[in-house]
């Protein structure tokens, strides 16, 4: 079937909700989602959004943007970190506005809450930094809630959706995007959507790993579809593990948690974030917390000599802190009901533990991948190192990187990106359509896509892509998770591969169209398959270690060679590397402490 539209955005979390807002304001446009809206992955963000609002005590934008560039290890875009930081103050109120029902002050502002990295400097000593209340939250439900409130106003302002179509294809003609194919879930016919720009927010690929906090839906798809298209990746090696994922599951347990005064425990009753960060302990960054976590695992001091430490935000112990840290607070078992229901019936359903009494058995859960789809700050997709636009195409979210994150993303801000940059893309997209006439299809439509479905069902069914997906996921978990070595990463590479010879042959045992879970998975698995082996290769290529990105063979950060971001094209059966340098504007790199 075919449609014509201005303006297409493929996902409909809150970068594609927040895009489709603006585009559909001015341009005929359609949100496709291959799930329905409000179950995209945004609403399981739970702590907050960062936003200097300066509500509970002084803070600027500018204090948010320095935190966001050390954070990320001196690799994030500075000009783009920036504009984040300055129009989060914003959209913040403007998703007030819309009616997000946001934690209030006791004078009715919107309430901030601490989080990891996010500082300010110490009143009493400005030449060394505290932890700042700058999360804006909706108890620990503050994606949900962002979710609701923009497929609400999408909603009345008119939005068109196509709910439940799995995107497969991207056009492209002379260099110029032109639409997309879709696959329609319930009926399983193929879409041609033809539109002057399209917009992806299709968001992470987390399940890549075999811990992770990210939804089954998490497979990269848009990645993988443009790289298959010959766009670059950048800065894939870079994925974020966050601290506290509930012990063998990786449900995400809230840094909110800790920017409540939640601490964390080691085996022997140790709060170990003392030794890895002296000022700032529990809310250092997620790579450092991370990184300690699993150093007290292997040195032995798990809990119970296990994998797991406990993160303890019984009032007892929080306030025992509180008062060690000289911080003039308490809190109570009703605060932990009320600011963190979420976490708290999370704990009571999958362990039994509640909360408000009993420390939580947490261990690091994968959680965010920091590279994409290469973009500059109006969500235009850039095509190589110049930075050069391909026509027509943007992207923002997860899934691409513009890049504000660098090499470890702060917590909160994956919630600021989405709402800027997908307002960001969304408007750009109008401009764009305004001056530029329909590209018209290439002579290939949806035929590549039709032929790789048919191939799939054609082979014969067998066990296969389930072994394969475990595989992966345990080879990602082990050989490219935290820590990294040349020997693994290079073992992982040849795997991936071998495993994607493999996934050449996995068949279908459903034939059928209508709902055919089986191919979709199939098909999902072939575009983390593909980022997988992005993932590794880039990470064997970097020899130095930076944020996220620990190679313990190459301790250090390296910024003579390595101050560079690294672009994968996929060139035949092969990748190929190329650098662009990162935009530095005040922040010169420094050593990073916390
Ligand atoms: O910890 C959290 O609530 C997660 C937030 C984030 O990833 O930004």
């Amino acid at each position: 079937m075919y449609h014509r539209y201005d303006a297409v955005i493929v996902g409909a979390g809150g970068a594609g909700l927040m895009a489709a807002l603006q585009a559909s304001r001015q341009a005929r446009t359609a949100v496709l989602s291959k799930l329905y809206p409000t179950r995209s992955h945004t609403g399981t963000a739970q702590g907050g959004i960062g936003a200097a609002l300066g509500n509970v005590e002084e803070d600027r934008w500018e204090w948010h943007a320095f935190d966001t560039v050390k954070g990320s290890d001196y690799l994030a875009d500075q000009d783009a970190v920036e504009a984040m930081c300055r129009e989060a103050v914003d959209t913040v109120y403007e998703l007030e506005h819309m009616g997000l029902p946001f934690n209030r002050t006791r004078d009715g502002r919107i309430d901030q809450r601490r989080f990891g990295g996010h500082t300010r400097p110490d009143p009493k000593d400005p030449s060394k930094r505290i932890a700042v209340q700058r999360a804006c939250y909706a108890a620990d439900r503050t994606g949900h809630m962002i979710l609701q409130t923009l497929y609400q106003q999408c909603i009345k302002q008119g939005v068109t959706f196509y709910d439940e179509f799995q995107v497969v294809d991207l056009l492209l003609n002379d260099g110029v995007c032109c639409g997309v194919v879709a696959y329609e879930i319930a009926t399983g016919e193929l879409h041609v959507f033809h539109a002057k720009a399209v917009l992806f927010a299709t968001g992470g690929f987390g399940r890549m790993f075999k811990i992770t906090s990210n939804a089954h839906s998490l497979t990269g798809d848009g990645l993988a579809i443009a790289y298959r298209r010959g766009l670059p990746l950048e800065d894939m090696e870079f994925f974020q593990f966050h601290p506290t994922g509930i012990y063998r599951m990786g449900i995400l347990i809230t840094e909110g948690v800790r920017g409540e005064g939640g601490v964390l425990i080691n085996g022997k009753g140790e709060r170990f974030m003392e030794r890895y960060s002296p000022t700032l302990k529990d809310l250092a960054p997620r790579d450092i917390i991370s990184r300690a976590i699993y150093t007290e695992i292997r040195e032995g001091r798990g809990a119970n000599g296990k994998d797991f430490v406990y993160l303890d935000v019984t009032p007892a112990t929080v306030n025992r802190y509180f008062q060690q840290d000289g911080v003039d607070r308490r809190i109570t078992a009703h605060d932990v009901e009320t600011k963190l229901p979420d976490i708290a019936d999370f704990c009571r359903t999958y362990l039994g533990v509640d909360p408000a009494k009993q420390p939580m058995p947490i261990q690091p859960t994968a959680h965010y991948g920091m590279g994409g789809i290469p973009t500059n700050v109006e969500a235009q997709v850039v095509i190589d190192s110049r930075n050069t636009p391909l026509p027509g195409f943007y992207a923002a979210g997860e899934c691409a990187c513009v890049s504000v994150h660098g090499a470890n993303r702060l917590g909160t801000n994956s919630l600021v990106d989405i709402v800027v940059f997908g307002r960001r893309g969304g408007k750009k997209m109008v401009e764009y359509c305004q001056q530029a006439d329909l590209t018209p299809l290439p002579a290939e439509t949806d035929g590549p896509a039709r032929a790789e479905i048919e191939r799939i069902k054609a082979n014969r069914a067998t066990e296969a892509a389930g072994k394969i997906r475990a595989t992966m996921q345990e080879l990602m978990m082990d050989r490219v998770g935290i820590f990294r070595k040349e020997a693994d990463l290079s073992q992982a590479v040849s795997k991936i591969r071998a495993l994607k010879a493999e996934y050449e042959k996995v068949g279908v045992r459903d034939k059928s169209a209508r709902f055919n879970t089986d191919l979709l998975e199939t098909l999902e698995l072939g575009y983390l398959l593909d980022l997988a082996e992005v993932t590794a290769f880039s990470a064997l290529n970097r020899t130095e270690s930076r944020g996220a990105h620990l190679r313990e063979d190459f301790p250090d950060r390296d910024d003579a060679n390595w101050l560079k971001h690294t672009l994968a094209y996929l060139d035949g059966e092969n990748i190929r590397l190329d650098y662009k340098p990162v935009v530095i504007t005040k922040y010169e790199p420094q050593a990073r402490k916390y």
